[in-house]
């Protein structure tokens, strides 16, 4: 009995895959440029979405600026239904569970919203290359496409995932939305733990300062800033301090002038993992 039912699903689900992507191109909005569909989007998405797209779908929070009418994850009507129906696996953005004309009614808002053109970020993308694997030392501590150091989280597809505005702010002041996010009770939409700043010191009195990758109630594993492992047992340790601050130094001015962070904004915004 088991057997049958699983054949006869796991046919059904090919018949609707194959469906389903035969029809993907010609599906469109059947609620494109209805005014009233594009409010009730409006208000959908302020709810839903605007904690990580903004308020505006202009991005700033966790996700990309879906105004800018880059769609890397599909440009037309259908893709971008799917990806609000089923999220983009492996990534922070969730799979929603709406009504079909609720999803219509979204895709209708960000059509009204977005520009449609493609405006590449100013400033010099070979110059911010240069700059984040150099001068800037940006590459100790991030890898982009397997170069670079594993103390901060990869960027590969940062430019998929991360408005300007966000970048901007994690490179002026990384503390900003580390703190935003410890004020957060649930840790929300915040800095992922796993980046939290930490302190051991040891009964010796020593301190090793990095990211902590895995803690429980006995033992406490750190990538140091010497990008090494250090594995702990919490009763060797005198103290674990929990700093509430990103281990990233604040690319001030002094350190990083407008003009170089517009080099590696442009940089950073065209790494789509592409
Ligand atoms: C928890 C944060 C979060 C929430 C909530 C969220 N998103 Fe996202 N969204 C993201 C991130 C991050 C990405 C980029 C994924 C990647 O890395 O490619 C994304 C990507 C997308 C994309 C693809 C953009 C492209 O270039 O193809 C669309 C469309 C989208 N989101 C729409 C929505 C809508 C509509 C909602 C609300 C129903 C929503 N998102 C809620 C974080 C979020
Ligand atoms: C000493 C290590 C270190 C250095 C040097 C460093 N970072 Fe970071 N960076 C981190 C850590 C840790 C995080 C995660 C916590 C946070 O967001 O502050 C981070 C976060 C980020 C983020 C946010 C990523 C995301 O998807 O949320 C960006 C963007 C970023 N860094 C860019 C840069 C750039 C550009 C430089 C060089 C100008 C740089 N970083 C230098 C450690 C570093």
């Amino acid at each position: 009995m088991m057997r049958v039912g699983y054949v006869y699903f796991a046919a059904c689900a090919l018949t609707w895959t194959t469906q389903a992507l035969g029809q993907e191109k010609e599906i469109q909005n059947p609620l494109a440029g209805d005014q009233s569909a594009i409010k009730e989007g409006s208000s959908l998405f302020r709810a839903n979405c605007s904690p990580c797209h903004g308020l505006n779908a202009g991005g700033g929070g966790r996700g990309p600026d879906l105004r800018a009418g880059l769609w890397v994850h599909g440009a037309s009507d259908a893709a971008i239904f799917r990806t609000i129906s089923q999220g983009v696996p492996g990534t922070e953005m969730p799979a929603n569970p709406f009504e079909d004309s609720e999803v219509w009614a979204l895709v209708a808002y960000l059509r009204s919203v977005s520009a449609g053109t493609k405006t590449p970020v100013a400033g010099d993308s070979a110059q911010g290359e240069r700059l984040f694997f150099g001068k800037a030392g940006c590459a100790q501590c991030h890898m982009v496409k397997g170069r670079g150091g594993r103390l901060g989280p990869d960027l590969t597809r940062v430019g998929a995932a991360r408005s300007v505005e966000y970048l901007t702010e994690s490179i002026r002041e990384p503390d900003k939305e580390l703190s935003l996010a410890m004020s957060d009770p649930n840790n929300h939409y915040g800095i992922p733990a796993e980046y939290d700043t930490v302190t051991a010191v040891t009964k010796e009195g020593e301190r090793v300062i990095g990211v902590a990758k895995n803690e429980d109630a006995f033992s406490l594993q750190l990538l140091g800033q010497d990008d090494k492992l250090h594995l702990f047992l919490k009763k060797d340790l005198r103290d674990v301090i929990h700093e509430r601050r990103s281990l990233m130094p604040a690319y001030t001015e002094s350190r990083l002038s407008n003009q170089e962070l517009q080099h590696l904004l442009a940089y950073l915004s065209r790494q789509r993992g592409e």
